[in-house]
């Protein structure tokens, strides 16, 4: 098939991608010029595991261009794909400007029939809207929604093994191209849920909220166990242990992040109030997530006995591992509170450091910042190490380093405060080094 994906960014790459390596002649249009011109000349403009590789071979085999414009003969194409950004407006709505700018553009260019799938996250109704702007193509276009459930990190994964393809459409026949073209993804048994495009617009902020619901009560648990000794890495796995329950999703951390979960929640909160449903449920994962922010700060705080003049080392800035996406990182969050209280911050991350920087410039006291190129070079003369990405370069440190290269209170011991609860209070111990988990007691 003939396809275009408009949007270059985390989905829309790796969806044209994928798709040309499926066999399909795929056009990639962005707004971008600058992005455009790096995708034509070999640069990747975001980290994304295995996606330089199958860019750069279905780009020598012809099947993936990169173009600012629907270029002939794409102009003929049977499946147009909206996966632009929909960043959350002043009151949290999702802004879905850019959606309905792409279907007043496909309108203006498609000359044969097609479909155009919209697996950007979108609020309910706006399948109906874009519907209305394409049928002023003087061909028959018909929207349907595809929202997407990839991972960064693992988005190729994702894209070639997905765990269910969701589409809502109304049309029989537009069922049924999607699941053709979906079909080389279900050889191992058909995972598609097919409902109506309304459904299957919510569908994406429930399962997100949902997932932002489970990590948001387990970081509150997680404060009630740093109050009152209970141990939190217990507690998930007595709870996790009930089939109903399952193990996913109940890690306590620093807070969630990312360009999906505060976005997705938040607009489904601000759905709600524009159809008067209160949405109690979503507004008290974000409060929550919001308050473990303030939380971790105030560990810092209170670890450190004050935070004017002090330096704090960051291991992980990324709002999660594999990727360079640092959009609402914890980093990010932790990075603003400590600044606020007088620190300066050192950070290192294997991929998200110079979007870190880019994504603090304008935050009061972003000049007391900087990342290092080696991780241990962060660590130098800082008062702490806080390790708030979960990277494998991290998982098994050389805490005598660690030791080494912290500067030790007039007192004490230096300190590690590990926001993933991904190392054991004990090897952390035995270097010499003080520890502070989320919701683990530091039992010697
Ligand atoms: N990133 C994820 O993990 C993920 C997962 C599932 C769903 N989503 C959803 O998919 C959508 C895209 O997310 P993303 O992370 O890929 O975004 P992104 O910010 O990485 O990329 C968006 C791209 O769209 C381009 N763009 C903006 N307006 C355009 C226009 N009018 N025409 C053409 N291109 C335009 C931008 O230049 C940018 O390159 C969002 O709705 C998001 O919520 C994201």
């Amino acid at each position: 098939m003939r396809l275009v994906a408009f949007g270059v960014g985390y989905v829309g790459l790796v969806t044209g991608t994928g798709l040309s390596e499926l066999g399909h002649e795929v056009l990639c249009v962005d707004i971008d010029p600058q992005r455009i011109k790096d995708l034509n000349d070999g640069v990747i403009p975001i980290y994304e595991p295995g996606l330089t590789d199958l860019v750069r071979r279905n780009e020598r085999s012809g099947r993936l261009r990169f173009s600012t414009e629907v270029t002939a003969p794409f102009d003929e194409a049977d499946v147009y794909f909206i996966a632009v950004g929909t960043p959350p407006g002043a009151d949290g709505s999702a802004d879905v400007s850019a959606v309905l700018a792409v279907a007043e553009r496909i309108a203006a260019t498609a000359k044969k029939a097609a479909l155009v799938c919209v697996k950007s996250t979108v609020p309910v109704g706006t399948c109906d809207a874009v519907q209305a702007r394409v049928a002023k193509a003087g061909v028959h276009l018909e929207v349907v929604s595809n929202p997407e459930f990839l991972k960064e990190g693992d988005a190729l994964n994702d894209f070639f093994k997905p765990d269910r393809v969701v589409l809502g459409a109304h049309s029989d026949d537009a069922k049924q191209k999607l699941r053709d073209l979906y079909a080389p993804l279900q050889l191992s048994g058909e995972r598609v849920v097919i409902t109506d495009p309304r459904s299957s617009e919510l569908i994406k902020y429930a399962a997100n909220t949902m997932l932002a619901m489970r990590i948001s009560f387990m970081n509150e648990l997680s404060r009630l166990c740093h109050t009152t000794g209970a141990d939190i890495h217990a507690v998930r796995l007595g709870v996790g242990s009930d089939t109903r329950i399952g193990k996913k999703f109940l890690y306590a951390g620093p807070g969630y992040g990312g360009s999906c979960f505060p976005k997705d929640v938040q607009a489904l909160i601000a759905l709600g109030k524009k159809h008067n449903v209160e949405m109690r449920m979503a507004e008290a994962a974000h409060a929550a997530n919001e308050q473990q922010a303030h939380f971790l700060a105030k560990v810092v705080e209170d670890a450190l006995g004050g935070l004017e003049g002090k330096t704090v080392a960051f291991w992980g800035l990324a709002f999660k591992p594999e990727t360079d996406d640092v959009r609402e990182s914890p980093a990010l969050k932790l990075a603003a509170a400590l600044l606020a209280r007088g620190a300066s911050i050192v950070g290192h991350d294997p991929e998200g450091g110079p979007n870190f920087l880019k994504l603090l410039a304008g935050t009061p006291g972003a000049g007391k910042v900087r990342v290092t190129e080696r991780d241990y070079d962060a660590l130098d003369g800082a008062d702490a190490l806080v390790l708030l990405t979960e990277w494998r370069s991290y998982r098994a440190p050389n805490f005598g380093e660690i030791k080494r290269r912290l500067r030790a209170p007039a007192a004490g011991e230096p300190l590690v405060i590990d926001a993933r609860n991904v190392w054991r209070p004990a090897d952390v111990h035995r270097a010499g080094l003080r520890y502070q988990g989320i919701g683990v007691p530091d039992r010697r």
